[in-house]
């Protein structure tokens, strides 16, 4: 079915007119539009992923209550049932034996009580001991007010954990005259941890004035609870928290193993993080939780540096991790928003995608967390290609030809010998800013070097990935972009260039780039993970077998290209 005219001329009229509702939640409500799917599985739909999760219509946002139960992977995630914007939200579910091929379930959980009338908002699982797992979510009950619940499974035996029953006591937590918690901010409940004192403890996500703040409830019996005298942590000037993830990684090796919710010890570390709801960045610190005062210690907080570290510098919000028993590793998954316009979304009939699971581990230096696609991702690579070392010059642009450039894996390794053209950066500057002025097609010095993606004949349109190196008080600093700046045709889409410094010494190191490429997103782990970019993008002309993938190098000195191995992926079972 063809989207009507009738209806995109509502559209264009309702969101250029001024009847875009921003609510406190964050989302842009669009009221007419959130109750009407126009889906249609006969357009060409060029932009949706073959192996990135996505429902088979309609809008998505956060995953929540991620974990693994009888021996199988659960997600769920906001969803829209009957639009291709936010609104009407419950909880889809799918289940799966790989975090990478899913199985739709039904919905999980939806309004039905007084206390999620009007919406069943993100929260998180917790396997509690004897391994039954309970999820606590926020509600909206009749009063707009956020609420805390729990759901559990009606039927422990059924491994895909399809019926989920809500207590007769919601809401275990809410706003009250007496706590003073602002009934508009009160919303995202983690994964639960166990305190030696035999206390379970929760943060649900706040804010007082321009303070972000990480509220504990504390409970024996995981039903009762009662707010904690204190936060776990706030941080002035940062806005509203949601989403907020606590978890421990640990510090000794090896560094990869993953630790579940409620360990500590001298050998772990903790990481807070925070879905900033003014930047719709994650952010994450990572200190001690010292559990004689109940509090986390950052080793750098936000109020030491605005530009607190982020799981991904691209399109990324609204994370959440969980502890894999089954592989002892801790994984986190991330929702990555469209960056096309609302008009756009409702004609395709769907709006969001979530990342490629990820693994994720504190980094030897202990200053930052590494992530990479989990394993099971390369179970999809097919017809591989690889090439010999080359050397590429500055100004040449070499085709990788017998690769799917729609759906693919691309690991790339540059190796740099001469630093005496780096270009001069007497002052820091914001990463992002620095690429955006310094783009794929600048020349530089050493870079930009890496790929261009999504690329039409004639580079009409493209998206480029790459790095560019600095001198920066005296050592090289590696900037590694995302560039979106020439990715379509379609000036209404959002192409904003993203980027971050990677803490790689090029001097000892080869420079790493995966790039996972699916029809609309371009995943990009830098310096073997310890940088991610996300991007969205639509091409116009790139698409299907149009697209092209090169190896450039736009800079004065020659790198050498030590790996390229690159994969079409097959496409992964989702709907
Ligand atoms: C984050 C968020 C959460 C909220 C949910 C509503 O994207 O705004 O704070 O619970 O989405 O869908």
């Amino acid at each position: 079915m063809a989207i009507s005219p009738i209806l995109l001329i509502a559209l264009f009229s309702l969101i250029y007119g001024n009847y875009v509702i921003p609510i406190e939640a964050t989302h842009h409500v669009y009221r007419t539009l959130e109750s009407s799917s126009s889906y249609s599985s006969h357009h060409d739909q060029p932009y949706r992923t073959a192996y990135h999760f996505q429902p088979l219509k309609n809008w998505i946002n956060d995953p929540n209550g991620p974990m693994r139960y009888g021996g199988l992977y659960h997600l769920f995630y906001q969803y829209n049932p009957k639009g291709a914007v936010w609104g009407n939200i419950v909880w889809a579910h799918s289940a799966s034996k790989d975090l990478v091929n899913w199985t739709p379930l039904d919905h999980a959980i939806h309004p039905s009580q007084p206390s999620d009338i009007k919406g069943c908002w993100s929260g998180s699982a917790t396997i509690l001991p004897g391994g039954k797992p309970a999820i606590l979510y926020t509600g909206i009950d009749p009063n707009n007010h956020q609420v805390q619940n729990i759901a559990i499974p009606k039927n422990m035996s059924d491994p895909l954990l399809r019926e989920w029953k809500k207590s007769p006591k919601n809401p275990l937590m809410e706003p009250t005259v007496a706590n003073k918690i602002n009934a508009s901010s009160f919303r995202d409940p983690t994964t639960s941890w166990l305190g030696k004192d035999g206390y379970w403890r929760v943060l649900i996500g706040s804010k007082v004035h321009r303070k972000g703040i990480a509220i504990m409830y504390k409970s024996k019996n995981f039903v009762d609870w009662f707010e904690a005298k204190h936060p776990l942590h706030s941080a002035e000037g940062t806005g509203m928290w949601e989403c907020p993830d606590f978890f421990p990684v640990l510090n000794k090796n090896p560094l990869t193993i993953g630790l579940d919710t409620s360990v500590n010890g001298d050998d772990v570390r903790h990481v807070l993080k925070v879905s900033l709801d003014d930047t719709k960045h994650d952010h994450y610190l990572i200190g001690t939780y010292d559990t004689v005062k109940d509090v986390f210690v950052p080793d750098n907080g936000f109020e030491n540096n605005q530009n607190v570290l982020r799981y991904d510098y691209g399109k990324y919000y609204a994370s959440k991790t969980f502890f894999d028993d089954g592989k002892n590793r801790r994984i986190l998954l991330g929702w990555a928003n469209e960056s096309s316009s609302v008009v756009d979304d409702v004609k395709k009939g769907w709006s969001g995608i979530h990342t490629i699971p990820r693994v994720i581990w504190l980094h030897k230096s202990g200053k930052q967390l590494v992530q990479w696609p989990v394993k099971e991702l390369e179970n999809l690579r097919m017809n591989p290609v690889n090439w010999p070392t080359k050397v590429i010059k500055g100004g040449e642009l070499i085709p990788i030809t017998g690769v799917n450039s729609v759906q693919a894996d691309v690991e790339i390794s540059f190796e740099v010998k001469d630093f005496g053209k780096a270009e001069l950066l007497d002052k820091w500057i914001d990463p992002q800013i620095l690429c955006s002025q310094k783009g794929a097609s600048v020349k530089g010095g050493v870079g930009p070097f890496g790929l261009h993606v999504f690329a039409s004949k004639g580079l009409q349109e493209y998206t480029a990935v790459f790095f560019r190196i600095f001198r920066y008080q005296h050592k090289n600093l590696v900037l590694m972009c995302s560039d979106q700046s020439r990715s379509s045709l379609n000036k209404e889409n959002d192409m904003t260039t993203y980027g971050t410094f990677v803490d790689v010494d090029p001097l000892h190191e080869k420079l790493s780039l995966r790039t996972l490429i699916d029809h609309s997103v371009v995943e990009s782990f830098g310096g073997e993970g310890r940088a991610c970019i996300t991007a969205r993008v639509y091409p116009t002309l790139a698409i299907h077998d149009k697209a092209l993938l090169y190896a450039f190098n736009n800079g004065n000195s020659a790198v050498k290209i030590t790996r390229l191995n690159a994969w079409s992926m097959k496409k992964a079972k989702i709907n």
